[in-house]
């Protein structure tokens, strides 16, 4: 029986992990990675997907119910499809969803359909090909923009996250609202992170969700706040008489951190309990040095019940070591 025991002291109950399957990307984005790349990951130091499978399994025991994979890029990893489909069996768990950079999630359409997973969200940052290039390092904008409609087409639940910022796609954010009049997706616009993976970097963006919201009014008379998930990471809009939605995630303001659901797992096993905070404890080391499921548990009980309470104390748990690359965190 799968019980519901991952509850941290401020009454937060844990049923949402995201699980990176890899801290590899084929992009660079600004916000995210130096040009240059970092250093990534040896392979004998990943988690093989057996061992996430099998820390999946004492995840969901304890009371994980939804699985979001992310990466880096999820669909750079070699047997990412059999180990989707092995996943998608496990007990207790109801979803899965991936986060992708849309490069190669076109190809795994069919498969994941028919695996049973129909909900993803594709990093897209503008509508035009030469701003794309400059935010991505990447000339990828045709095939990421073809891919949105074709999964749209076989009938995805598709999310656009975008990360606003000054001089690079200000003038992206009305072009991709007016996307959603005909296609029924949600755009979402974030607040940018300082997890870029350059040592001592600031946030450069001052486009908080307050602006963000400003700007977007200036442009609407008609904007009607829609009813979200209580652990929803956005606050979500919609203009009347679109087809689709947008949402704002003040993922740098951290408002949202009293209804927050989710635990991470980096592709090399360091457990946290918030984005902000720093590494728990590795599952992978735990599981190496041959623990039985209780012992995974407790490890797991443990890491929640020294839980801080928000994403400024968290980070004030981390003594400034902010900066790793969401390819590593795991988004
Ligand atoms: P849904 O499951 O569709 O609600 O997606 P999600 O918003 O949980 O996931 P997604 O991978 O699309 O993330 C969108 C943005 O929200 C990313 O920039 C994440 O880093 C950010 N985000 C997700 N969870 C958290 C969180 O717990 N704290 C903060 N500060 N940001 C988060
Ligand atoms: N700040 C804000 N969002 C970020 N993402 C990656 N790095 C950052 C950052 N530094 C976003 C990606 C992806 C999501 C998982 O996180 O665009 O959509
Ligand atoms: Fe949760 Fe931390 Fe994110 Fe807040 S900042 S929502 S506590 S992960």
């Amino acid at each position: 029986m799968n019980e519901s025991v991952l509850i941290d002291k401020y009454g937060r109950q844990l049923n949402y992990l995201r699980l990176s399957v890899t801290d590899r990307c084929n992009f660079r984005c600004y916000y995210c990675m130096p040009e240059e790349g970092i250093d990534f990951a040896r392979r004998k130091d990943l988690m093989t997907f057996d061992e996430m499978l099998h820390l999946s399994a004492v995840f969901c025991k304890l009371g994980i119910s939804k699985i979001r994979i992310t990466g880096g890029e999820p669909f750079v990893r070699n047997g990412i499809m059999p180990f989707l489909r092995k996943l998608s069996v496990t007990e207790g768990l109801k979803e899965i969803t991936v986060t992708s950079n849309g490069t190669l999630s076109e190809r795994y359409q069919a498969e994941l359909l028919q695996i049973g997973i129909r909900k993803i969200n594709i990093s897209l940052d503008s509508l035009s090909r030469e701003r794309f290039a400059q935010i991505t390092r990447r000339d990828n904008f045709d095939g990421v923009y073809a891919g949105i409609f074709k999964l749209l087409d076989s009938g995805f639940d598709v999310k656009l996250n975008c990360v606003v910022a000054e001089n690079k796609n200000i003038q992206d954010v009305v072009p991709f609202i007016e996307l959603t009049k005909n296609y029924p997706l949600s755009v979402r616009f974030l607040e940018e992170m300082p997890f870029n993976g350059s040592d001592g970097s600031q946030v450069q963006s001052d486009w908080d969700y307050k602006r963000i919201y400003q700007y977007i009014s200036g442009h609407y008379s008609d904007i009607n706040r829609l009813i979200s998930d209580a652990n929803s990471t956005s606050v979500n809009y919609k203009i009347p008489g679109y087809a689709g939605s947008f949402g704002i995630i003040p993922s740098f303001s951290r408002t949202f951190c009293g209804t927050c659901n989710r635990i991470r797992l980096s592709a090399t096993g360091e457990l946290r309990t918030c984005l902000y905070g720093p590494a728990v404890v590795n599952l992978r080391d735990v599981l190496r040095k041959g623990a039985s499921v209780t012992n995974l548990e407790q490890e797991i009980i443990q890491a929640v019940s020294r839980r801080e309470r928000d994403g400024y104390a968290a980070e004030l748990a981390s003594q400034g070591d902010i900066h790793t690359s969401m390819s590593v965190l795991g988004g």
